[in-house]
């Protein structure tokens, strides 16, 4: 029987310092004995966005408490790791640099192999880790940070379907609850003013749903909300808290309708592969909306595929799935080296055409 490993994650690519332990078989299951996640989010609450050069520094001081606080709290020694895994990309260079860094020097010190991982890979494989879904699933990335459908074949191997060429729709939510005078973060406080609104009291366009494919687009769905508030405010004079929650919960169904819809065109395209056990994950904050979850859930119910949606620290970025990918992936690559680079860029599928745009958290693929 093959020897379990056990991996020590590392994850800097965007606002949350975090490392993590996981032990498993190279290439089978795997369990998280811990994972820490050091968020920065009042760091940055002054500036509207992630300011890449806070987050980088931020990760530079808490990069080395969070490793050695998911060792003890694994209940292992540097000595007990087999291995060190990191995000080398995509995201905000300066963080990513800072873990890459760090895992190098450790590397050096202990003698470890190094694995740069993908971190989109990593969110991507996460389905495995959580609920030993089959290769092929399709996948939909839906953060403030990501937003693409993916068809997983294998460790490696990722076949972009579409994303968007804008926003991503955690950051089109960050946006939206600022226009409308909600609090951050955008999302959760836009899902809860909506419960009290009329989702059909604004009509908004629900972008790119005439042109075929899975690419998706909420810039311009943002500037539909920021139109309607200002409509509303020259007719009364002000935005009550009745015309904000009828806001969010339009603007709510507007994204919820787009990711449904091209996660049926998505399913299509995956259902030609003929999957023995048809499945739709999601990872990804957005993932936390229940509108939108109940949407996806509608789509799968239809395709008769299986939901399956990670629990939400798993979801979100964290580094046990930054772990879990280099283990998913040991058996088919080497490990790097010295020369292992950080990459503000890195798009898992090299074949499909690259997409536009850069959101307020780094480069989307
Ligand atoms: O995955 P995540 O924690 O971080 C990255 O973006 O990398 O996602 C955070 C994003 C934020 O934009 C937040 O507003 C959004 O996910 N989000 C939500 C909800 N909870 C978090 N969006 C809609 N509804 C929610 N309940
Ligand atoms: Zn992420």
């Amino acid at each position: 029987m093959p020897k379990q490993q056990n991996i020590l994650g590392i994850e800097s690519s965007c606002d949350d310092t975090a490392a993590a332990v996981v032990r498993g078989v190279p290439g089978g299951v795997a369990q998280v004995l811990s994972s820490i996640v050091v968020g920065q989010t009042e760091l940055h609450a002054a500036f509207g966005g992630v300011v890449p050069e806070i987050a980088a520094r931020a990760h530079v001081e808490k990069l080395d408490v969070s490793v050695i606080q998911a060792l003890a709290e694994a209940k292992l020694n540097m000595s007990d790791i087999d291995a060190i895994a990191v995000t080398a990309g995509p995201g905000l260079i300066g963080g990513v640099v800072s873990g890459v860094m760090l895992a190098k020097g450790l590397s050096v010190a202990t003698g470890k192999p190094i694995y740069g991982v993908n971190h989109l890979a990593g969110h991507a494989l996460t389905p495995r880790l959580t609920d030993n879904v089959e290769f092929p699933y399709l996948m939909l990335l839906v953060s403030g940070g990501h937003c693409q459908f993916l068809i997983a074949t294998g460790p490696q191997d990722f076949r972009r379907l579409g994303g968007t060429i804008d926003d991503a729709p955690g950051e089109a939510f960050d946006k939206v609850a600022r226009l409308i005078g909600l609090p951050q973060p955008g999302g959760p406080m836009i899902e809860r003013a909506a419960k009290q609104g009329d989702p059909k009291r604004f009509k908004l366009p629900r972008p790119l749903l005439d042109r075929a494919g899975c690419d998706m687009s909420f810039s311009g769905l943002k500037t539909a909300v920021l139109r309607t508030r200002d409509t509303v405010i020259a007719e009364k004079g002000g935005l009550g808290v009745q015309d904000q929650s009828d806001l969010a919960a339009s603007f709510q169904a507007a994204v919820s309708d787009v990711l449904a819809e091209k996660s049926r065109r998505a399913m299509t395209e995956y259902l030609a592969l003929d999957p023995i056990a048809p499945t739709l994950c999601v990872a990804g904050g957005v993932a936390a909306n229940m509108t939108i979850r109940s949407g996806l859930e509608t789509v799968c119910h239809e395709f008769e595929a299986e939901f399956v949606a990670p629990p939400l620290a798993l979801c979100t970025d964290n580094a046990a799935m930054i772990a879990y990918a280099a283990l998913a992936q040991m058996t088919e690559r080497a490990p790097d080296d010295m020369t292992l680079s950080a990459r503000p860029r890195w798009p898992l599928d090299s074949v499909s055409p690259s997409m536009l745009g850069s959101g307020k958290k780094g480069a989307k693929a």
